[in-house]
């Protein structure tokens, strides 16, 4: 985004001393915009819950803007969590390692662990650098819907109840980041997110599994709830091939397709990449999802995309939006 558009100094000074007096900040990252609060204030992480309705058995992530702060946080970085740190922070991947005791216990849902990441968009991590301390940011929407990655998204997510935004403009990704947790040293992922699976095999050169469902009372990630990323309206997901076989739309239907528009087709329809590009897609993803909601279509169908790279990841989100 131009420069000139970017906060503020004096934006950010006020982000910084709202931030202090435990109150909530919006900020711009890279996967989605965060509601951020100081990690370290739990009667200010009391106001992340109550705003997002988010039930406290759903742990935050935690942002920083250096390697030290991470250490005042964790008991120890397995071997391949330091090769994951190297070849992706800053950006969107985020660690679930032993917490320390100091780490608040709302922060984590009382769990041991801590999850941080280190985001890479620039005025995040201005703000980060002036606060100093590490921030607690889930993302800027209401508990299970679609994660907002515009601050107008936001505003639309919260009406008047909106804290100060650090604008951003557009997220450059789209899709939160993706979760690593280390059991034994044994590097699983809990949330497929902006780094696919491939990514993160390659820097470890072994096999990375993904935890499917959770086997515990508490989800490890709200992502694995099954229902999440939600809109409003009944989404349908359309199977790989539907197209030798489409289902007899409405005008009142809306389409979320990937490259090829449905010739013919009487309601709204929007392609998320013509040059079919996964990047351009899961960049669009949420802003076109929303804006089907917002529509006067009734039922949204979203079509099935290829499942490699960042396809598994848009296809867990449908799944996970379409379950209603
Ligand atoms: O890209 C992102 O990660 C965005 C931006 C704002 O950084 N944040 C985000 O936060 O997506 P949120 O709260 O929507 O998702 C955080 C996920 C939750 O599903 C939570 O359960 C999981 O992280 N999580 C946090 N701490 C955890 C822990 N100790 N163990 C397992 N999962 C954890
Ligand atoms: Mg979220």
């Amino acid at each position: 985004m131009p420069s000139s558009q970017l906060p503020s100094i004096a934006t950010f000074q006020r982000a910084v001393k709202l931030l202090k007096q435990g109150k909530l900040v919006v900020i711009p990252t890279e996967t989605v915009y965060g509601l951020a609060a100081d990690a370290f204030n739990p009667q200010a992480l009391k106001k992340i819950f109550a705003l997002k309705k988010r039930p406290y058995f759903d742990p935050l992530i935690l942002h920083i803007s250096d390697e030290s702060q991470l250490k005042l946080m964790v008991q120890k970085i397995p071997p391949s969590a330091k090769k994951l740190i190297k070849a992706f922070w800053p950006g969107p991947l985020t660690l679930v390692l032993p917490a320390k005791e100091n780490v608040p216990t709302i922060a984590r849902a009382n769990l041991p662990t801590v999850a941080v990441r280190m985001p890479q968009h620039p005025v995040a991590k201005h703000l980060l650098k002036q606060f100093g301390k590490p921030l607690a940011a889930p993302s800027a929407n209401r508990f299970g819907r679609i994660s907002p990655t515009s601050s107008q998204a936001v505003k639309k997510e919260f009406g008047i109840h909106t804290p100060l935004i650090l604008e951003g403009g557009e997220c450059l990704l789209g899709l939160e980041s993706t979760i690593v947790h280390f059991l034994k040293n044994k590097p699983e992922i809990l949330r497929l997110g902006s780094i696919t699976m491939e990514q993160i095999e390659n820097v470890l050169k072994q096999p990375v599994s993904l935890r499917k469902k959770t086997v515990l009372k508490q989800p490890l990630a709200s992502g694995q709830l099954p229902q999440h990323y939600a809109p409003k309206k009944p989404l349908t997901l359309l199977p790989f091939h539907w197209r030798q076989k489409p289902p007899s739309f409405k005008k009142s239907d809306a389409l979320l397709l990937f490259r090829k528009p449905l010739p013919y087709f009487p309601g709204q329809q929007i392609i998320l990449s013509p040059q079919g590009s996964l990047q351009a897609a899961a960049r669009k993803l949420y802003h076109s999802l929303r804006k089907l909601d917002e529509s006067k279509a009734r039922h949204l169908y979203a079509e099935i995309f290829p499942s490699r790279y960042l396809g598994i990841t848009i296809n867990d989100r449908l799944q996970k939006a379409a379950h209603n």
